[in-house]
């Protein structure tokens, strides 16, 4: 594992300044985020989802300087979607307070601060503590906070900075092409690192150890649910057949025997993207923290008619959004339809192609 990517806050740069602010979760509490979906409520615990103080715990949230990212950091090689439109769509204001709470390598960020200029607050959210490091880069200032949190924690993050509501609140979803590009975290298929696959190393299982432990059952629904992999229960099955000779261990390995589980070959796609897909949402059960947000969280801390944005890359996350959205008591649905980038970003920027953008004003 790359250190300075790690868990533990001793690796990293001292110019960090890591300072525990109060929220504490278990791993078992997080878990219970997920247990609305089916799969997930069978493999995680099943404790209640307000739990996220018990005592063997892990600490989660730590406020960062925002001046303190290190000269050696590299910079972000990010490049943030549908800027133009997301802005058009916060419409942040001189003064205003917002929360990114997908920070990454803080493009969106640094356009918002420059809009709610010195006398608004910026905070940004990760749970990834090598993206609070980039964004540190970008986003600097009295008024800004980077913050190691889940935006699903958004609660107690706002409660230890004593803010009841905001004006904005932007979710650019997924992962970024900082952590795609790191070989060592397993998000590539090539990569030759620990296939990993969590935002946040520090909680929960990474997903070598879920190829390990799932039966084959658990295995397909994964794929199944979360991929929407339609050679699930055959990828399945060869996994558990593989890793009785030999564990399955790297993104390497996991591309080698998804594709030759894999009767169709197409050839626009790699045959191990929706399997990767759905262990990657599976070890950081990125649904059931959607669902918690966007079941009370945008609501109870956005102000009145301030603006929620919601950026998705795939149809899981993208329905989510769309049915909490039409919830015409709580909000006014601003894109009727998803904002989808211009031809000339989808050129410019690949990634980009499968971004929805969805966004609210708070009633
Ligand atoms: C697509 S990137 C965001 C890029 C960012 N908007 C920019 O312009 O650089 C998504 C980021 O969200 C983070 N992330 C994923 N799930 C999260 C969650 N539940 N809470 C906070 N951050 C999360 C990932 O670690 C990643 O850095």
């Amino acid at each position: 594992m790359d250190a300075a990517r790690g868990d533990d806050s001793s690796n990293l740069p001292r110019n960090l300044v890591f300072k525990p602010i109060g929220i504490i979760a278990t791993l078992a509490a997080l878990r219970n985020i997920c247990s609305g979906f089916s799969l997930v409520g069978r493999i995680c615990s099943a404790a209640p989802l307000h739990d996220l103080r018990s005592p063997a715990l892990l600490p989660i949230l730590h406020s960062m300087s925002s001046s303190s990212s290190s000269d050696s950091t590299p910079l972000s090689v990010h490049l943030p979607v549908l800027m133009r439109e997301v802005l058009r769509a916060l419409d942040p204001q001189p003064g205003q307070i917002i929360v990114d709470g997908t920070a990454g390598g803080g493009g969106h960020s640094r356009e918002i601060l420059k809009r709610i200029g010195d006398t608004g607050t910026l905070i940004g959210l990760d749970r990834d503590p090598m993206m609070l490091q980039l964004a540190a880069q970008k986003v600097q200032g009295d008024n800004v906070h980077l913050i190691h949190a889940s935006y699903a924690l958004l609660p107690q993050v706002l409660q230890d900075l004593g803010i009841a509501q905001v004006d904005g609140i932007l979710l650019d979803l997924g992962l970024s092409s900082d952590q795609l590009a790191d070989r060592q975290r397993g998000f590539g298929f090539a990569a030759e690192g620990p296939l990993d696959l969590r935002f946040d190393t520090s909680a929960g299982e990474p997903a070598w150890q879920l190829l390990e432990r799932l039966n084959e059952e658990e295995l397909a629904t994964i794929f199944k649910e979360f991929g929407e992999e339609r050679f699930a229960s055959q990828i399945a099955a060869r996994i558990v057949e593989t890793r009785k000779r030999k564990p399955i261990l790297t993104a390497q390995d996991l591309t080698a025997v998804v594709t030759a589980a894999v009767t169709s070959k197409r050839s626009d796609r790699q045959p191990a993207t929706r399997v990767f897909q759905a262990l990657r949402i599976a070890a950081n059960e990125e649904l059931g923290q959607l669902e918690v947000f966007l079941k009370s969280h945008l609501q109870d801390f956005l102000k009145t008619g301030g603006r929620g944005a919601i950026i998705s890359f795939h149809s899981l996350e993208d329905r989510l959004v769309k049915n909490a959205f039409r919830d015409k008591h709580r909000f006014r649905l601003l894109t009727p339809k998803p904002v989808i980038p211009a031809a000339v970003e989808q050129r410019a920027n690949p990634r980009s192609r499968s971004a929805k953008l969805r966004a609210v004003e708070r009633l």
